[in-house]
């Protein structure tokens, strides 16, 4: 990958005990995360249903990792609002969930929280070129969003090399995250084709020792910060 951009793994709890979220915390801290994922899904966007602001605000309170929020949501101007203050540092939204997405990306800057639009995997890259100079984080989901241990789409590389040439040719900062299906199988191509945050859930939960799972990641990369395992 470019010297200019180093990768961060993203820990999603998705996939960790919902009955013992504490520890699905302490088990992404412990395996090397650098930032804890959140995902908020309402059981409309995506048949699932998972956190509300509680666990979000509960989150932020006890890690020191910085928390994103992936919202999985209809009308993600409500959650925005309802979200306010829990103390996340970043706040997606997927970008099929609402007709005025610029207005949703100025509502979560105005309460000081980097704005980021996530792109469903059969959602055209470019819809989301308007936004790119007023958005922190680009997220390209590999699956089909709600549900962890899927597979990644093969598509999504494509995809990833696509966005990478739009935000550098608008000379954007917009980071590019992949969101599912991430291993250390398919990692390296991922950074290869210009993702700069891969967001995994299964390959920690999933995984007898997670932080040699996320270390593996970082190493077939070549990222500079290889953790103890
Ligand atoms: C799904 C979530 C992902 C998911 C990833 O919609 O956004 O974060 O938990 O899970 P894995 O890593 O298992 O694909």
């Amino acid at each position: 990958m470019p010297s200019s951009r180093s990768l961060q793994l993203a820990g999603s709890i998705l996939a960790g005990d919902a009955l013992n979220l504490s520890n699905a915390i302490k088990i992404a801290e412990d395996a090397g995360s650098d930032i804890v994922s959140l995902d908020v899904s309402d059981g409309h966007f995506v048949p699932t249903i998972s956190f509300g602001e509680e666990v979000v605000r509960r989150t932020c309170e006890v890690t020191k990792l910085p928390v994103e929020v992936h919202l999985m949501v209809s009308r993600p101007e409500d959650w925005v609002v309802r979200m306010e203050g829990c103390g996340h540092f970043r706040m997606l939204f997927h970008i099929e969930a609402s007709r005025r997405a610029m207005g949703v990306v100025q509502a979560i800057d105005r309460q000081g929280v980097k704005p980021g639009i996530a792109l469903n995997p059969e959602t055209p890259v470019i819809a989301v070129e308007p936004l790119l100079p007023y958005v922190d984080n680009v997220c390209l989901m590999g699956i089909a969003p709600g549900f962890s241990g899927q597979r990644l789409l093969d598509y999504t590389f494509n995809r990833v090399a696509d966005l990478r040439g739009r935000i550098d040719r608008m000379r954007s900062s917009a980071t590019i995250t992949v969101d599912g299906g991430v291993k250390a199988d398919n990692a390296s191509r991922l950074v290869e084709a210009g993702a700069d945050i891969l967001v995994v859930s299964s390959g920690i939960y999933g995984h007898a020792n997670p932080a040699e799972s996320l270390n593996e990641i970082r190493r077939i990369v070549g990222g500079e910060s290889n953790k103890e395992s």
